[in-house]
């Protein structure tokens, strides 16, 4: 095992062999020691008429925001019968504004209330607290992902103690001693998510310790890894140290281990052709099978969003050269095939509807052997003439033209896509609005997988059945990073307006999971209520929508010397008639 240090609020504990009692363990006494629309078109107007107006009390933006619709209809004949239009207006302003006030005011309290505590201190947020289900499964645990828009909105609010103790415990889980049936997964790797839990303390029947019981994927649901828990970890160990100011958490040694034993594991060579990495099912986000195995968008634009983050926190070390080099290789190679390779808009398409196969040459147009024919029907009606995306994964004879919501979300945010290629996603948002967003932001994917397909690539999936939970249904959470990207973009108003369509109901559905149905208007077959990251994600949004700049504590802007080296690339593409030799370049940047 790696030799390395572990503390938690400044211990320090050296260990080459590490036990669950000693690293991750606190002795205490017994386990209790611990919507409706403002304007009717739903166009996100009253987000650019008031992106200056603070309220001074809480420093949120005043924004006279959405309310039920019914509730404006219900309103509406009552105050006509009394009063003039212009006192109408002010009434029904006021009204709305209250409303969404008190949505914000229900989300804090709830967000609260989702807090766990380990030893006396806040360290994450359940995943889901529905007091009207039995069935917990795992929905009681921490999740690395979900914690991330938990992390933010307390960030953005100032509280940064809860994010500090997420950070350094999780890293102390890294090294656990995972196995499942005797094997053990690569050092580095972060857990999907762990519990509290009270134990009886060894040799003391009338005291109890805390504990911290992570799962690696060896617990969960089909077993799978979680390749997103450490890229996220980075992603939020930057976010800290930016919007905090507290750069110590990042500079400790422990943490610079953590960050470079993540690496090392992404960065690791294997029998892989592709910069992208190679990942099982389920790896993410959607973990369960849906068919994203190999190199999937969502990986690829948080591997290289982590890349980014880390290589701003590195401290220069000469051990670590190496590293460094290869992470900066890594990222010029990684940008070059996501933004050749995985874009596709109506000029691609059309490209790839007349490529020629079995090409066998360093130059050929047609690398990875696709056959037209996949061009599904779907797709060939449902691309814009303005606008274009990222597609799903890439290998051999294999293009998933599915649009993944979060890879292309994430892959503005990081500069992944190129500035071109990030308005053209953004484009094709509002373009296809009614069906990536529709009564509730925002759909997982499009289109389902359906019939016979649904049934291969799914296993005839329950959970997964046309238009629900990973299979094309939509999930609050993704607001977050849509309001991310429109403002890295400065196209706020598109944020907004899938905001107020969030509004309308959110609250009063009791903020699930998930929404079901082509149009998102069903609450999801399974979905859990008061889920945390649907009540998170509309806080970091609205946030972020009151105060644009804060965004950048996840954004990350591209730099010139990788502009240089990817346009390096662009000329030596053998579509552009590269010889052999050039192949043999390097780009060390
Ligand atoms: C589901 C989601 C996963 C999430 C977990 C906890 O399994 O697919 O992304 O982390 O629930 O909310």
């Amino acid at each position: 095992m790696t030799h390395r240090l572990h503390g938690v609020g400044g211990g320090l504990y050296g260990n080459t062999s590490i036990h669950r009692s000693q690293l991750q363990s606190c002795k205490c006494q017994r386990a209790d020691s611990v919507s409706g629309i403002a304007s009717e078109a739903g166009n996100g107007t009253w987000f650019v008429d008031n992106a200056k107006k603070r309220n001074p009390i809480n420093g949120v933006m005043d924004t006279p925001n959405v309310l039920e619709f019914q509730d404006v209809q219900e309103l509406k004949p009552e105050m006509e019968g009394s009063i003039s239009n212009g006192a109408v207006e002010t009434a029904r302003d006021t009204f709305v504004k209250v409303r969404v006030d008190s949505i914000e005011d229900e989300a804090w309290d709830l967000l609260r209330e989702s807090m766990v505590y380990y030893c006396g201190s806040p360290i994450g947020t359940i995943a889901a607290k529905d007091p009207t289900s039995s069935n917990v499964l795992n929905y009681d645990q921490v999740f690395i992902r979900d914690f991330i828009p938990s992390g933010i909105a307390f960030l953005l609010k100032g509280e940064y103690d809860i994010v500090r103790n997420f950070i350094l415990h999780t890293l102390q889980l890294q090294s656990w001693e995972k196995t499942m049936d005797c094997h053990s997964p690569g050092q580095g790797l972060m857990p999907a998510s762990f519990k509290v839990r009270t134990v009886p303390l060894d040799g003391d029947d009338s005291a109890t310790e805390e504990v911290l019981d992570p799962d690696f994927g060896e617990a969960a649901i089909g077993r799978v890894a979680p390749v997103d828990s450490g890229l996220w970890w980075i992603i939020l160990l930057r976010a800290y140290g930016k919007c905090s100011g507290d750069l110590s958490v990042q500079e400790r040694i422990d943490v610079q281990t953590g960050i470079k034993m993540i690496l090392r594991l992404c960065l690791a060579d294997g029998f892989d052709m592709f910069p992208t990495l190679l990942v099982t099912d389920g790896s993410c986000m959607i973990d369960r099978r849906m068919g994203i195995h190999g190199h999937p968008l969502e990986i690829q634009a948080l591997f290289y969003s982590a890349l980014l983050c880390a290589r701003e926190m590195l401290a220069p070390e000469d051990g670590s050269a190496d590293l460094i080099r290869a992470l900066n290789n890594r990222l010029v190679a990684l940008s070059f095939h996501i933004r050749e390779y995985y874009w596709i808009d109506m000029k691609k398409l059309n490209e790839i509807y007349r490529y020629k196969t079995e090409e066998y040459s360093y130059d050929a147009v047609n690398k990875f052997n696709i056959y037209p024919d996949q061009i599904s029907p779907w797709l060939v009606e449902w691309m814009p003439n303005k606008g274009g995306y990222l597609i799903g994964n890439l290998q051999p004879a294999h293009m998933d033209f599915r649009f993944f919501s979060l890879g292309n979300l994430w892959s503005i945010i990081s500069s992944l896509a190129t500035m071109d290629q990030s308005h053209a996603i953004l484009d094709l948002v509002e373009a296809k609005w009614g069906d990536l967003v529709a009564d509730m932001p925002l759909k997982i994917c499009y289109p389902a997988l359906e019939g016979q397909e649904w049934q291969i690539i799914t296993g005839s999936d329950p959970k997964n059945t046309p238009w629900s939970y990973h299979n094309a249904g939509s999930w609050p959470t993704l607001l977050w990073q849509l309001t991310v990207a429109c403002i890295k973009m400065d196209r706020p108003q598109i944020a907004a307006k899938a905001v107020e369509i969030a509004e309308r109901r959110i609250a009063r559905d009791k903020w699930p999971e998930y929404y079901d149905t082509k149009k998102a208007r069903f609450i999801g077959k399974q979905a859990c209520l008061f889920q945390t990251w649907s009540i998170a994600g509309y806080l970091v949004a609205k946030l972020l929508l009151s105060d644009p700049t804060a965004a950048k504590i996840l954004i990350t802007e591209e730099d010139s010397e990788l502009v240089n080296a990817f346009s390096c690339m662009i000329s030596a593409n053998p579509r552009r008639k590269r010889g052999r030799k050039s192949s043999t370049q390097t780009f060390i940047v």
